[in-house]
């Protein structure tokens, strides 16, 4: 199927790695959460209808870079190293990394990270940190549950993932918590082609409606609580 980045009519396809609640996750069939949302608005108020594909987290530049996907949308950070391949659009959201470890474990904040066993998903910026951290061996699972599932069996010794798919993950296991102490801030924003200029204005400019219309809001506090 053809991209469709006509004004009106034509699918927008959305590349997406339904592993990340709230942003993105499997409900039965259905990938759904906060950038099903926004995507969904996003291409509705272009007078398009809304295409997900799922694929692995590191696919999602190389589909966009390819035109086989319109916008890659799945809590992306913007970075120097994607910028070099895609168009970001303005931010959504922002964000913090986190790290996650067991309840007893020695590690108390990132700077006890030094020389331990860190799970991150493939591709993320949360591997890019950890690879930063000196003397660690970074693990790369291609789900980030999957990270978490290694850490609670004693695999590894912590996960570095973005603060709200972590509070999700902390929920749903017992016996691990999140530190307090996060990475700095990052931005989420959306991916595009970077010789579509064209749509990257529409995005834009659809995503400035959803700002002041206070839809965006709506949709971010429908999925994360406070
Ligand atoms: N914010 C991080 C990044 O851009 C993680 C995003 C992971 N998203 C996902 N759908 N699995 O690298």
């Amino acid at each position: 199927e053809a991209a469709g980045t006509e004004a009106t009519g034509g699918t927008l396809v959305m590349a997406t790695n339904a592993e990340f609640p709230p942003y993105e996750y499997r409900e039965g069939d259905n990938v759904v959460g906060i950038d099903v949302e926004i995507g969904e608005a996003i291409a509705k108020s272009m007078g398009m209808e809304l295409k997900v594909e799922d694929m692995a987290f590191d696919s999602i530049i190389v589909a966009v870079d390819a035109g086989k996907a319109d916008v890659g949308l799945a809590g992306l950070t913007v970075t120097e190293d994607r910028l070099m391949n895609v168009n970001f659009s303005d931010p959504y959201t922002t964000a913090t990394q986190v790290v996650i470890v067991k309840d007893d474990s020695p590690i108390t904040s990132p700077n006890d990270l030094e020389g331990k066993k860190i799970g991150v998903q493939l591709g993320t910026t949360g591997d890019q940190y950890a690879g930063d951290i000196k003397d660690a061996t970074v693990e790369r699972y291609n789900k980030g549950f999957e990270a978490v599932q290694a850490m609670t069996q004693g695999k590894i010794d912590a996960v570095i993932i973005d603060r709200e798919p972590a509070k999700v993950f902390v929920e749903q296991n017992e016996g691990i918590k999140m530190l307090d102490e996060a990475y700095t801030e990052e931005e989420y924003a959306i991916a595009i082609k970077k010789d579509n200029e064209e749509l990257l204005k529409k995005v834009n400019t659809a995503l400035a409606e959803l700002k002041s219309s206070g839809e965006l809001q709506k949709i971010l506090d429908k999925y994360i609580k406070a």
